[in-house]
């Protein structure tokens, strides 16, 4: 029975979840770190404004001691408050593994559309190649963000720690602001 508080209930939160889908991300920083110079360089690690409406994130890493045959990668998302305190996730998985069943982990799949499109990571281990990610533009970010999981405003840092072959070898540091 819908009587007028409950309807009016799911009017809110109607107006509440829409309104999160209206917000728009946008990069603030990024940060790159090789954490073993002999295994990975970074040859770029940039953000770029075009114009007001066109901004990209841009990296290129050279992989050093090819083949790499096992690659991990552990993400945690943090949300600031009075510096950044944990968010949502801080997990690991196995980059090869995922790839090969994209439907093994929805968490691996959700950070994965986030920039996958505008690689060249697309096939399985091992990794014989430089890897790129090529101009991911802002307007991507947004709508898997907000499109996905409706994610509250706020500033968002999203850290990455890249391992390869068993061992941490760089880190990427992604921030962030949905407004
Ligand atoms: C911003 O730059 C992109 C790429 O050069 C272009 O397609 C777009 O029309 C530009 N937008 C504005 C508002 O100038
Ligand atoms: C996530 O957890 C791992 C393992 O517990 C830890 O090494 C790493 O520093 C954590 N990441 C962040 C950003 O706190
Ligand atoms: C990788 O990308 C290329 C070019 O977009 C495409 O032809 C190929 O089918 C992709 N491979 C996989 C395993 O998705």
């Amino acid at each position: 029975m819908l009587n007028v508080s409950s309807a009016l209930f799911w009017l809110c939160l109607l107006i509440f979840i829409s309104d999160f889908s209206h917000s728009t991300f946008e990069f603030t920083n990024i940060k790159c770190n090789s954490l073993d110079t002999s295994f990975a360089t970074f040859e770029y690690c940039l953000l770029k404004s075009v114009n007001r409406t066109y901004k990209y994130g841009s990296l290129k890493v050279k992989l050093l001691k090819v083949p790499v045959d096992k690659v991990k990668l552990n993400l945690a998302l943090y949300k600031r408050l009075n510096g950044y305190k944990p968010f949502l996730y801080n997990v690991t998985f196995d980059v090869c593994k995922f790839i090969q069943n994209r439907n093994s982990n929805r968490v691996a799949a959700f950070i994965f559309n986030l920039f996958q499109p505008y690689s060249n990571i697309n096939h399985s281990c091992p990794c014989n190649h430089d890897v790129v990610v090529d101009k991911v533009p802002t307007s991507h970010m947004n709508e898997q963000l907000t499109k996905i999981l409706p994610f509250p405003p706020g500033d968002y840092g999203f850290y990455s720690i890249w391992f390869g072959n068993g061992k941490p070898r760089a880190t990427v540091n992604v921030y962030g602001t949905l407004s």
